[in-house]
């Protein structure tokens, strides 16, 4: 870590604290413990998929191998870490604690889980908040995960801290390398799997290493949202690549997607081109006091004004919004919360005490129903897709006549667009963490 981020961990441990000590006051609780988790295994096997520590274990350190550890903060006290060590030789052992981190906890090196267990009985009192995984312990260190505090903390975690934006920018400095590379690979007549191994090798990422399944899908299966098969063969003349594919940096998660399209499909050209204006209108209107739900609203009516402009409807935008007719070519929500988690935690969540705003009920999808705040990171992926499981009920309907039938099969070939970027919310205007990824390549 570069002094520069040590000064800014040094504060982020120091908004953790307060956060932490607050909720544990308003909960009834002296102590949180946290578990890192430990790997599962699956049914009736001896292998377990990769290991991902506890979003909750990495707020606090940037630890992200550290299977069977745990931290412990007590208000007052500096936090402590039990940091298991295991002495192995099967499988690479988490190395020595490092970075500007170590100097701010007490740590605790176990060989074993049971050294670490009994390292932490010792340290537990009542009014223990133990948070972590169903079996992440055994006896009285199972979680209690209060749904009160976890409330509270999946609250502020929406809002993230400099030392966090600082490594959210460097996982979108990965994922740009890699999209760059994919959309050479396909430029050259790649198949989705070339194109997927041209991303991992420019991103310096390992398969288990991603933030998400890579969607990487040519022609029509870009029209299958979270589509991750991964053709092998290539494609005979390709027309368009849907790539949405992130990076990950110290556990923090970049979502950045692109459609690129083949020479000869100009038509779909012009639609992605519409669509990408579309989408920079949409981060513009990322600022602290804007309600989510409301901009989610303003892209199906920016939508409407799309299919208008490219003939895709004979009505007009506002008819297109107001006949629900944008819903069926845009069935996902405008975007989420990002963090720790690629749907970071707390997208519905009503207030830091906990209750759930739902998405409204024409727009079941949207993940984020809260009012923008500075800190908070947030995709704008609108999409236009051509999905025949949804087109075909609009076809059915009161609304067909206003859609141009024709036109939609002349495009859909080339599957559906979207564009997403991940940007910064402050009280000002947003910094587009992708765009300016994507610049520093240049
Ligand atoms: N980019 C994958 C997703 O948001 O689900």
């Amino acid at each position: 870590m570069s002094q520069a981020l040590a000064a800014l961990y040094a504060q982020h441990l120091e908004q953790l604290t307060q956060e932490a000590d607050a909720a544990l006051s308003d909960c009834g609780f002296d102590r949180l413990l946290i578990a890192a988790g430990t790997p599962r295994l699956r049914f009736l096997d001896d292998q377990a998929p990769p290991f991902a520590a506890s979003p909750h274990f990495l707020r606090w350190l940037p630890l992200t191998a550290a299977p069977g550890s745990w931290i412990v903060h007590e208000p007052g006290r500096r936090p402590r870490l039990v940091f298991l060590q295991p002495r192995d030789y099967w499988h690479v052992v988490p190395e020595d604690p490092q970075g500007c981190w170590v100097e701010h906890f007490d740590i605790v090196t176990v060989a074993d889980e049971h050294a670490a267990r009994v390292e932490l009985e010792r340290l537990l009192g009542e009014r223990s908040a133990i948070v972590g995984e169903d079996g992440a312990a055994g006896s009285d260190l199972a979680p209690n995960n209060p749904p009160a505090l976890l409330a509270r903390l999946h609250w502020s975690r929406a809002c993230k801290t400099p030392y966090e934006i600082t490594l959210m920018r460097a996982a979108s400095r990965i994922a740009a390398r890699g999209h760059r590379a994919a959309a050479q690979a396909f430029a050259g007549g790649a198949s989705e799997f070339e194109i997927h191994l041209a991303y991992l090798a420019a991103s310096g990422q390992a398969e288990c290493e991603l933030p998400y399944a890579n969607i990487i899908g040519v022609d029509a299966h870009g029209a299958v949202l979270h589509y991750t098969r991964l053709e092998r063969a290539r494609p005979a003349a390709p027309r368009s690549l849907l790539i949405d594919a992130g990076g990950q940096y110290a556990g923090y998660a970049s979502d950045i997607t692109r459609t690129h399209v083949a020479p000869g499909q100009d038509d779909f050209a012009a639609l992605v081109a519409s669509m990408e204006e579309m989408q920079q209108i949409l981060c513009l209107g990322v600022r602290a006091g804007q309600s989510y739900p409301a901009l989610h609203e303003e892209a199906h009516r920016l939508l409407g004004g799309v299919l208008a402009q490219h003939g895709l409807v004979r009505c007009s935008a506002e008819a297109a919004f107001e006949q629900g007719i944008t819903r069926a070519f845009l069935p996902h929500g405008l975007g989420h919360l990002l963090g720790l988690q690629v749907h970071d935690i707390g997208g519905h969540q009503s207030g830091p005490e906990g209750g759930r705003t739902p998405p409204p009920p024409e727009h079941p999808y949207l993940r984020l129903t809260r009012t923008l705040e500075a800190g908070m990171v947030v995709t704008i992926e609108p999409g236009l897709y051509f999905i025949p499981l949804l087109l075909e009920p609009l076809r059915a309907g009161a609304a067909s006549g206003e859609v141009d039938w024709a036109r939609v099969e002349q495009l859909a070939p080339c599957g559906g667009i979207r564009i997403e970027d991940d940007v910064l919310c402050t009280r000002g205007d947003a910094h587009n963490l992708t765009r300016e990824a994507f610049a520093a390549l240049e």
